[in-house]
């Protein structure tokens, strides 16, 4: 059961319904551990008569151009036939890895829209794309191009993407983080679950009060946070008997996803990240002295909506790196 996300269910069962403003498309936005592939799971879930064409982005893949459409696509290839000569020579050459020359962009995204409108002629179509902004960044602007022009078709488009990702013309929500009730509720299902697997003569059936309102402290509102700690807790600490972890494990998923962002920046970034949170009073002078890097002339502060997703995972300027601006 999904937890404080209403209004995001809402939104998607609104979007297969086609009754939303959102002229068939939709943009996720949220945090490592946010839940946004768990509602791409409730957007399948919900997708019944439709046919479903899922995607995701993956780090690996984000230097190939067009290799997360060319995933998204393989299913209704058979569609190619539809389309024009032109576009179908241009999008078959952009799948085989060729790219698309500079100038045919738009015949490229036509030819995709073009595509997913043969394959809904059926059935109508849900296609999703999860963490679109850790795949090619060529795959990300066709699909930014597409979902803007949905209204007249039976097709619906669920994206999701770190909190920096944006894309113009589509409705965006962003996943808040939980408050203390729905935290609560979310550990008190784990442990249900939990139960179920272990067996009740070793956990108890309902955790203490106490240790669910100091959980969804520690968790900050982050659903993985929270499942992280629950499988890590003891009997006694369920219980409130036992002092509580201070954070959540470090080897649980959202540690880990944190870790695999940390793991492609450039070693200096990481170098910086480290000394930062090594610096407890928090005073740039003296990260600058520790790092030995030159004092930046301006004192402007950072900017706060970097463009995380590729900037980071691929050393490529912002300015160059994001697909589509606010
Ligand atoms: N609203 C929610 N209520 C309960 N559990 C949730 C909720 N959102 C996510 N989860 C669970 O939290 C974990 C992380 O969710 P996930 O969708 O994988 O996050 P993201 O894709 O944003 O990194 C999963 O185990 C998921 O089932
Ligand atoms: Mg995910």
């Amino acid at each position: 059961m999904l937890r404080g996300r209403d209004d995001e269910c809402r939104a998607v069962r609104g979007l297969l319904d086609g009754v939303t403003d959102a002229d068939g498309a939709l943009l996720i936005r949220g945090e490592p551990g946010s839940g946004r592939t768990a509602l791409v799971r409730y957007a399948h879930r919900h997708a019944e008569g439709r046919t479903v064409l899922a995607g995701s982005g993956l780090a690996e893949e984000a230097a190939l151009p067009y290799a997360g459409l060319q995933r998204l696509v393989d299913p209704v290839l058979d569609r190619l036939a539809a389309l024009p000569n032109e576009q179908r020579e241009l999008l078959r050459r952009a799948l085989a890895g060729e790219g698309c020359p500079p100038g045919r962009q738009l015949t490229l995204s036509m030819a995709v829209l073009g595509l997913l409108a043969a394959a809904a002629r059926d059935r109508p179509l849900l296609t999703t794309m999860d963490d679109v902004d850790r795949g090619d960044p060529q795959t990300a602007q066709v699909l930014a191009f597409v979902a803007r022009r949905l209204r007249h078709l039976p097709v619906a488009v669920l994206l999701t993407g770190d909190v920096a990702t944006t894309v113009d013309g589509i409705p965006a929500h962003r996943l808040r983080a939980l408050t203390e009730r729905e935290s609560a509720g979310v550990l008190t299902d784990r442990l249900r679950q939990l139960t179920e697997r272990e067996g009740a003569d070793r956990l108890p059936e309902q955790p203490a009060a106490s240790a669910l309102i100091a959980l969804a402290a520690i968790g900050g509102g982050n659903p993985q946070a929270l499942v992280d700690l629950a499988e890590v807790l003891t009997p006694g600490q369920w219980r409130g008997e036992e002092p509580l972890p201070a954070a959540p494990p470090a080897d649980g998923a959202l540690g880990r996803a944190y870790r695999d962002r940390l793991d492609r920046l450039p070693p200096e970034t990481r170098r910086m990240l480290l000394l930062a949170a090594l610096d407890e009073d928090g005073e740039p002078g003296t990260l600058i002295r520790a790092a030995g890097v030159a004092a930046p002339t301006s004192t402007r502060s950072p900017r706060r909506r970097s463009p995380v997703w590729s900037g980071w995972s691929h050393g490529v300027s912002p300015s160059r790196s994001r697909w589509s601006a606010r």
